[in-house]
């Protein structure tokens, strides 16, 4: 989704704009620009696609100055064109925008009477014609402030002004934003990972907050226009995983790398000596628990669906999972015993976030389960659960989903045990499995790795795609699909396969591939009588069990063995073939594996 940056210097900005701009391409994103004050006036290029078309812009027209704003647009109004890539600039003012303005069709109307000339169809020109009226009249806080109270909706802004030329200015309502500290410059950037190359000192703002950037110096203001001062945070060194290093995309290193972030994520939180899990300070005594809600979006929410199981299986508390879209539009009653648990890689994602300032306004208890834990979702939560699996940059969410599963699975024992819902011999036994997780994942990955790819032939002609499962392998059939979808643009459906017979059956034709989960435990059987059901009707099986027999086998085009472990591990490693076959269609089909089409890695927009 849309990225910003901004640099505040004494000597020439672009080239690090556009570097940062690189490291924001992770974001997903059609179109970029940047704008920089040139001999006192604002020099604004644009293109439409990838950075690298603008770097080709600037290489035959250079543009100077030591102050920039840049961008990377996902188009939401407006097509992805030239005219509506950012900034959006007048002759005064020059602005880059993350979110939507609500109300930009009232106040278009408004400039457009006043004889303001819009060339773009984006919400975001309203900002740069409202500041460049305002401007005509006040003083630059308050035409900042003036301007952000006019406008409804959400924001992360950059702004340049002609006027002021030695400031960049931030604002933030809704959208992320944070500034970094160098030496003899400052910055902006709509995420940390944008300004990691250049500093590790970073201050987050919060929503309603302003800042005003020269090179040597950082003002902040609240949404009441007072001055205030902020933490500043450092940021921890993670260079080691924001590289690609040998693999071809981050796509296949993500999935390479789950043997070692699960041994990272395990290590953070089970005690293997005492065997014991550590969760201090956890804001709600499971004793107290009424009843938890998971909620997240995409693969954040199937990580949910899955731990409606563990936890169904492993306490008595009653558990319901929610999409954090429907969540926080829903009149939904909340209640002080429950707890709130918010899953998201990001911690970003707007409308998990609004479903947690949902719960935040009624006073329940919250907890999050976060990849990045300096995040929006991190920091407004009363409890975090880091899943500790480094820097995700692939669109598709891959060991995030495992890291995801895993924290999910240790909270389920833990409040099990300190309810006293699971004997103490099986607690240890529980974690004493969790040991052999990074190895059944290394084994797991090193089999598949070899067998997938020619599995993946076989998706090349067909036109859509199943993926049956029942218990504990349904949340991960639904993963599977669209691990599919967003990589390969194949139809895909992720069914529970006691469904079949209630209609998706129909879909069922000679030679569509099928996918079968079906791991030796209690639903195998009806698992297997379901697939000769699919086998039936044509469809092509791929099956993968960890319980291979010659009965089973009899007519399934392929078998995937994966290792015998206990139940509630299966799932794990139930995960990687499906996210290898999904790679694998996709290269096949030579789809951008890092940047599928039409997706954002960090949706800061509803
Ligand atoms: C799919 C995928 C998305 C995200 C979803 C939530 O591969 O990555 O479905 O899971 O957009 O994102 P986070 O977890 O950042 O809240």
């Amino acid at each position: 989704m849309c990225g910003i940056i901004g640099i505040a210097s004494n000597k020439s900005v672009v080239s690090n704009i556009i570097q940062s701009l690189k490291k924001l391409e992770y974001r997903g994103y059609d179109s970029a620009g940047i704008a920089t004050i040139v001999d006192g006036n604002i020099d604004e290029k644009k293109c439409t696609g990838r950075v690298d078309n603008l770097e080709k812009i600037l290489f035959k027209s250079p543009s100077k100055g030591s102050l920039g704003i840049g961008h990377v647009r996902w188009a939401t109004h407006g097509a992805p064109s030239k005219e509506n890539a950012h900034p959006h600039s007048s002759e005064d003012v020059s602005v880059v925008h993350n979110g939507i303005i609500e109300n930009s069709n009232e106040l278009k109307k408004i400039l457009e009477e006043k004889g303001y000339k819009f060339k773009s169809q984006t919400d975001t020109e309203v900002i740069t014609f409202l500041l460049t009226d305002f401007l005509k009249e006040f003083d630059l806080v308050d035409t900042i402030n003036k301007t952000l109270k006019t406008l409804n909706g959400s924001f992360a802004l950059g702004i340049l002004f002609k006027k002021y030329n030695n400031i960049v200015v931030g604002a933030r309502r809704g959208s992320p934003l944070a500034v970094g500290y160098g030496p003899e410059e400052n910055y902006l950037g709509s995420d940390s990972y944008a300004l990691k190359s250049m500093t590790n000192k970073i201050t987050y703002l919060d929503d309603g907050d302003v800042c005003i950037l020269t090179n040597d110096k950082v003002d902040f203001y609240n949404s009441e226009n007072k001055k205030i001062n902020k933490k500043t945070l450092t940021l921890s060194d993670d260079k080691h995983t924001v590289e690609k290093g040998d693999y071809k995309d981050f796509m296949t290193k993500e999935i390479c790398e789950q043997n070692l972030t699960v041994k990272t994520c395990i290590k953070e939180y089970v005690d293997q000596l005492r065997k014991d899990i550590n969760l201090y300070n956890f804001p709600i005594k499971p004793k107290d628990i009424n009843k938890i809600i998971l909620i997240g979006c995409g693969t954040a929410y199937h990580s949910c669906a899955m731990a409606k199981y563990w936890f169904e299986e492993l306490t008595d508390i009653p558990i319901e999972i929610d999409i954090a879209s429907e969540f926080r539009y829903r009149r939904i009653k909340l209640n002080k015993k429950n707890l709130y648990v918010f899953v998201s890689q990001s911690g970003e994602t707007a409308d998990t976030f609004a479903a947690l300032d949902l719960c935040k306004k009624n006073k329940v208890k919250t907890c999050s389960i976060v990849n990045v834990v300096e995040s929006s979702i991190a920091r407004s939560s009363d409890f975090v659960l880091p899943i500790h699996a480094g820097p995700e940059i692939g669109v598709a969410s891959t060991k995030a989903f495992t890291g995801q599963m895993l924290v999910l699975y240790i909270l389920a024992i833990k409040i099990s045990e300190v309810r006293k819902e699971i004997s103490i011999l099986d607690y240890e036994k529980k974690i004493n499995d969790l040991k052999n997780l990074p190895d059944l994942i290394k084994k797991t990955l090193n089999y598949c790795q070899n067998n997938t790819p020619l599995i993946a032939k076989d998706f090349m002609k067909a036109k859509g795609a199943m993926f049956l499962g029942r218990g504990l392998s349904f949340p991960i059939a639904l993963e599977g699909a669209l691990k599919l979808k967003e990589l390969s643009y194949l139809h895909a459906e992720g069914y529970p396969a006691g469904e079949m017979k209630h209609g998706p059956l129909a879909l069922i034709e000679e030679g569509l591939p099928v996918v079968i989960l079906a791991p030796k435990d209690r639903y195998f059987e009806k698992t297997i009588s379901n697939m000769q059901e699919v086998i039936a009707r044509g469809g092509k099986v791929i099956l993968i069990t960890n319980e291979v027999n010659k009965i089973v086998s009899e007519n399934v085009r392929f078998t995937l063995e994966i290792p015998k472990t206990n139940e509630h591990l299966t799932p794990f490693l139930m995960t990687i073939p499906l996210q290898l076959l999904a790679y694998h269609v996709a290269s096949l089909k030579n789809c951008d594996i890092d940047k599928p089409r039409n997706l954002a890695k960090s949706v800061t927009v509803e």
